[in-house]
C-alpha cells in the first residue's frame, strides 16, 4: 500500500513537471531547430557587418587596414595555414594562460589577414562564453549568441554575420551558462560538425577562454585540429606559460606561441611569433 502511495506521488510530481515545462514561455526550442540542414549554405545571403577603418585603429586590427600593421598577422596567416593544410586541419582555437593576453586581437586580425585570400571561406568563432567580448571589437550583437546555437536552441544562421565577403563570424550577445558542461556534451559535437558541412569552411578560428581561467579548454580542445598560445610579455607568468603548454599539447596540436605585446619587438607592431612545432 505504502508502495502505491509512493508511486502515486511520483506520479503526481511528474504530471506537473510536464504542466510546467509546457507552460514555461521560454523553453521553446531545442525541439524544433534540426541539427543540420543538409543544404550548403549562400554566403552571399549572410548579413553583411561593416569593419570600418577607425574602429580597426581604435582596436589594434591591423590586418584590416593592411600594409605594416598587417605583416605580423600575415606572417602568422601563412606559417599557420602551412602547417594546417600539410596536417589537413581545419579548426584553430586561440588560447592564453591568461585573460587579456590579445586572444581576441589576434583571432579577428588572423581570420581577416587569411580572408584577403580571396578563395579562402573563413569562420572565427567566439567560444569565450564566459567572458565574450568579440562581438564589442566587431561592434555586432547578434540578437542570438553562439552559447544558444550549440545548445540546439538557435540555427546557426540566426547569428551568422558577414565582415567580408569570405569571413562569418559567429558572435555572442553576452555570457553564456555552464560552458564546461556545454564543450562536453554530444550536441555540442553534432552541432558544430553540422555548421561545418553546411558552411564548408576553409578554416574555422575559435576565440576561447583563458586556460587558466577555468576548464573549458579541457573539453573543448578535443574538437578542434590545432591551437596558438597567445603570451602578453611582461604579463604573462613563465610558470603559466610553461604549464598551459604542457596541457595544451596533451589535448590538441600545438601550432606555436605567440609573444604578444612586446615593448621591444623586431617590428614596429608590438608583436612577436615563435613557431616550435615539427
Ligand atoms: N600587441 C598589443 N599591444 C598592446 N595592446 C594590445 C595588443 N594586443 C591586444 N592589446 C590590447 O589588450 C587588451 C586585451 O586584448 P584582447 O581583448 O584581445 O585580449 P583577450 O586575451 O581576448 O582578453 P580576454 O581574456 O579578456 O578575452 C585590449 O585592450 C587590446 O586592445
Ligand atoms: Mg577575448
Amino acid at each position: 500500500m505504502e508502495k502505491l502511495e509512493a508511486a502515486m506521488a511520483k506520479a503526481r510530481e511528474r504530471r506537473k513537471a510536464v504542466l510546467r515545462e509546457a507552460a514555461a514561455p521560454s523553453r521553446k526550442t531545442s525541439v524544433a531547430v534540426p541539427v543540420r540542414s543538409g543544404q550548403p549554405v549562400d554566403w552571399s545571403t549572410v548579413p553583411v557587418v561593416p569593419f570600418v577603418a577607425a574602429r580597426a585603429r581604435r582596436f589594434r586590427i591591423g590586418a584590416l587596414l593592411g600594409g605594416r600593421d598587417a605583416t605580423p598577422y600575415d606572417l602568422l596567416r601563412s606559417r599557420a595555414l602551412r602547417l594546417m593544410k600539410e596536417n589537413a586541419w581545419t579548426r584553430l582555437a586561440i588560447t592564453s594562460p591568461e585573460a587579456a593576453c590579445g586572444k581576441s586581437t589576434i583571432a579577428l586580425n588572423l581570420a581577416l589577414s587569411l580572408a584577403r585570400q580571396k578563395d579562402m571561406r573563413v569562420m572565427l568563432f567566439d567560444f569565450d562564453f564566459r567572458r565574450p567580448n568579440l562581438h564589442k571589437i566587431v561592434a555586432h550583437e547578434p540578437a542570438h549568441s553562439m552559447h544558444e546555437v550549440l545548445k540546439g536552441d538557435v540555427p546557426f544562421f540566426d547569428v551568422a554575420a558577414r565582415i567580408t565577403d569570405n569571413l562569418v563570424v559567429g558572435l555572442n550577445a553576452g555570457p553564456g551558462s555552464n560552458p564546461a558542461e556545454l564543450f562536453q556534451s554530444e550536441r555540442f559535437r553534432e552541432i558544430l560538425e553540422a555548421i561545418q558541412r553546411d558552411w564548408q569552411p576553409d578554416v574555422m578560428i575559435f576565440d576561447t577562454p583563458p586556460m587558466m581561467a577555468a576548464d573549458d579548454h579541457v573539453n573543448l580542445m578535443g574538437q578542434v585540429d590545432c591551437a596558438l598560445l597567445v603570451v602578453a610579455a611582461e604579463m604573462s607568468k613563465l610558470s603559466n606559460v610553461d604549464f598551459c603548454e604542457k596541457e595544451l599539447g596533451q589535448l590538441t596540436n600545438v601550432l606555436g606561441i605567440v609573444l604578444n605585446k612586446c615593448r621591444y619587438p623586431d617590428d614596429a607592431a608590438g608583436y612577436g611569433y615563435y613557431d616550435y612545432y615539427e
